[in-house]
């Protein structure tokens, strides 16, 4: 067993300490649902908390050039983004980037195109603006998920300002091409529409997607004009906790409009975040190849599972993030139903699929960050609950 290995293992009693996963979602059953991971963070990261603790000093404090270098560094090596300082906003977190870009750029009324399903706080954030989501479903062919181009430019002819986009995707685990996002990019150019790029799964991403992998930043040559990154660490080490988010903006113009906001609601980030977004991307890249190896032998293990136990339920292909995304359609259950057998016979919390979108019917998202052995007693409970749904459906 390699080292890797036995730290993502290790068993940690999270119950008891203002968990949402565990003391909200996770009462009397094992949570799989909120986009939060089980597993202790990169030590060095741990260190620089506590150093900085010792210090016992926590007044006003701003970001630091040492700070700025450390985004800057990762996203370069990490994912060949060119960034300099001016191009980085630090702001509390990523749906608050999301309301503050809301507030500068688009007013009641306005629409944005969504594409479902998607992580469901797009979408009530923009209710919360009074602005329309102008749905555009993706397209599911072949078990994998594509976007409706020809729906998205109707939608932006319609007169809708902007797209969200989710890059790499929560739910589905897509990670987009290229081609894909240039030709994105180019639909929102053509329409004078904001291509608003949360990428804050970027860091979680599987074997050959790798290679296909690009920030909506770099997608075209004139991404820059129309494009707004919405990014953390807080996925990747799991500290969504510590409130530190950013904003990459590369146009002058809308940086300058945005940072405005950013001042107007005087949104700053704390010390902690600070300071653990620092020392992650310092020190985190061994860690994170780690996490990525363990969480996809969670993926390939609850994929073998499901193919041996229940093989009527579909496995979306996970190119990226630690959610899955789980097709029981097959049952042929309501999902009201689906949820209550996961809840109140299966004692598990998961995601249900309807929260991301009317095309989430019959899905549930599976969040595999978390020890094997929590993930397979899991598994072993849903199995065993639907185990006479897939006999009924073998006979059928
Ligand atoms: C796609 C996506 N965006 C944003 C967030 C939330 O980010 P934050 O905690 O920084 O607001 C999540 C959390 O799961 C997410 O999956």
């Amino acid at each position: 067993m390699l080292e890797t290995d036995r730290t993502f293992d290790r068993l940690l009693d999270r119950r008891n300490t203002g968990s949402v996963k565990w003391d909200k979602q996770g009462v009397d059953r094992l949570p799989f649902g909120i986009a939060d991971m089980d597993f202790e963070t990169l030590p060095q990261m741990r260190c620089a908390l506590a150093d900085r603790i010792k210090d016992g000093t926590f007044g006003y404090t701003f970001e630091t050039d040492s700070f700025f270098d450390s985004v800057i560094g990762w996203f370069k090596t990490r994912h060949g983004l060119e960034l300099c300082r001016e191009d980085i906003l630090p702001v509390a977190g990523t749906l608050e980037s999301l309301s503050l870009i809301l507030d500068t750029f688009f007013a009641a009324g306005d629409a944005i195109v969504l594409c479902p399903p998607v992580y469901h706080p797009f979408r009530t954030t923009l209710e919360r603006f009074d602005i329309t989501a102008a749905l555009t479903p993706l397209i599911r062919a072949q078990g994998c998920y594509f976007m409706d181009f020809a729906g998205i430019e109707a939608a932006l002819e319609n007169g809708a300002k902007a797209v969200i986009l989710c890059s790499p995707h929560n739910p589905v685990g897509r990670v987009w091409t290229r081609e894909e996002l240039c030709r994105l990019t180019d639909l929102c150019l053509r329409h004078g529409a904001l291509l608003l790029s949360d990428e804050i799964h970027c860091d979680i991403v599987y074997g050959s997607a790798k290679k296909k992998q690009c920030s909506a930043l770099t997608a075209h040559p004139d991404a820059a004009r129309c494009t707004i990154v919405m990014t953390a660490a807080s996925k990747t080490f799991n500290i969504p906790g510590l409130k530190c988010s950013l904003v990459f903006v590369k146009d002058p113009a809308l940086r300058e409009k945005l940072a405005f906001t950013v001042k107007k609601f005087h949104n700053e980030v704390n010390i902690a975040g600070l300071v653990a977004t620092e020392a992650a991307y310092r020190n985190g890249a061994a860690w994170v190849d780690s996490l990525t190896d363990y969480l996809w032998g969670n993926i390939r293990f609850v994929k073998s599972f499901l193919a041996d136990r229940l093989p009527s339920v579909d496995v979306t292909e996970t190119e990226a993030t630690y959610l899955m995304w789980l097709d029981f359609s097959a049952y042929g259950l309501e999902q009201e139903k689906l949820m209550e057998l996961m809840s109140e016979e299966a004692r598990v919390t998961v995601g249900s699929g309807t929260v991301s979108g009317e095309n989430g019917k019959g899905f549930i998202r599976l969040n595999v960050g978390t020890p094997r052995s929590v993930l397979e007693q899991g598994l072993a409970s849903i199995c065993r609950t639907f185990a006479p749904y897939e006999r009924k459906k073998k006979q059928d």
